[in-house]
């Protein structure tokens, strides 16, 4: 069967990442979370003291980008592949609200999308793959056989990603999580390289009163659609 490239972009914490694993998972497609690839990135920064709450160290930023390697591998078992920062396994670390917070600054430098932009690229090469994020449909994948862009209100949003901290053990304050959600939809949507725009050709989905079998079966029958050459 043909394979098309799927490319689902959206606002933080819309869950995109959920639907398009759930799609590559069912299609036997590749998944990609690139914005992993960004939170890697920041967690570097954090490590070596290029960014923190008053410093941030762009020049520092540009030089490190070639000691930078990223790659993704899934071990049996494993219900998605993780992210490798030089070598470790950063697949949990890169999911804190301390990651989430210097993020979108880091995500604006236009030597890192470069790179990053780049790596996606090859992994998609082959087609047969679902990539989440803000400029895949735009900027990584702008001939992708099917764009969906994803949004939800913050409110909803912030309440999802509260609960998924709050599962993970990490003690955090949901007014704090609201203003992360606020704070990046505005940087991610006013930066100058790639902002988050949606596509012209991209199918939006509003998920804010879908459960997540509707919001799948919708994406599902999309892109049986798309690969059987129905819209
Ligand atoms: O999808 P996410 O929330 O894990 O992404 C984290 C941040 O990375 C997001 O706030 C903006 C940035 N990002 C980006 O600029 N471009 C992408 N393709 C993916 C993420």
């Amino acid at each position: 069967m043909t394979k098309i490239t799927i490319a689902i972009d959206g606002y933080s914490s819309t869950g995109k990442s959920t639907v398009a694993k759930q799609l590559a998972d069912y299609l036997g497609y590749v998944y990609v979370d690139s914005g992993a690839m960004y939170r890697a990135v920041t967690l570097f920064a954090m490590q070596n003291n290029i960014i923190s709450k008053d410093h941030f160290d762009i020049v520092k930023l540009k030089e490190s980008l070639p000691s930078i390697k990223l790659k993704f591998h899934k071990e049996v078992g494993w219900q998605k592949a993780h992210i490798f920062l030089n070598g470790k396994d950063v697949e949990s670390k890169i999911r804190t609200l301390e990651v989430s917070e210097f993020v979108s600054p880091i995500a604006t430098i236009y030597e890192v999308r470069l790179k990053l932009v780049a790596q996606q690229q090859l992994m998609g090469l082959e087609k047969g793959v679902v990539m989440d994020g803000r400029d895949i449909g735009t900027v990584v994948f702008p001939n992708a056989e099917l764009k969906i862009f994803m949004n939800a209100s913050a409110k909803e949003r912030a309440q999802r990603r509260y609960k998924e901290l709050l599962d993970r053990g990490d003690a955090v304050a949901f007014e704090d999580v609201l203003k992360n959600i606020e704070d990046r939809d505005y940087m991610d949507t006013t930066r100058e390289d790639s902002p988050l725009v949606k596509a012209a050709d991209a199918i939006e989905i509003d998920n804010s009163e879908m459960n997540l079998d509707d919001q799948f079966h919708t994406v599902l029958q999309l892109a049986k659609d798309r690969i059987a050459g129905r819209i």
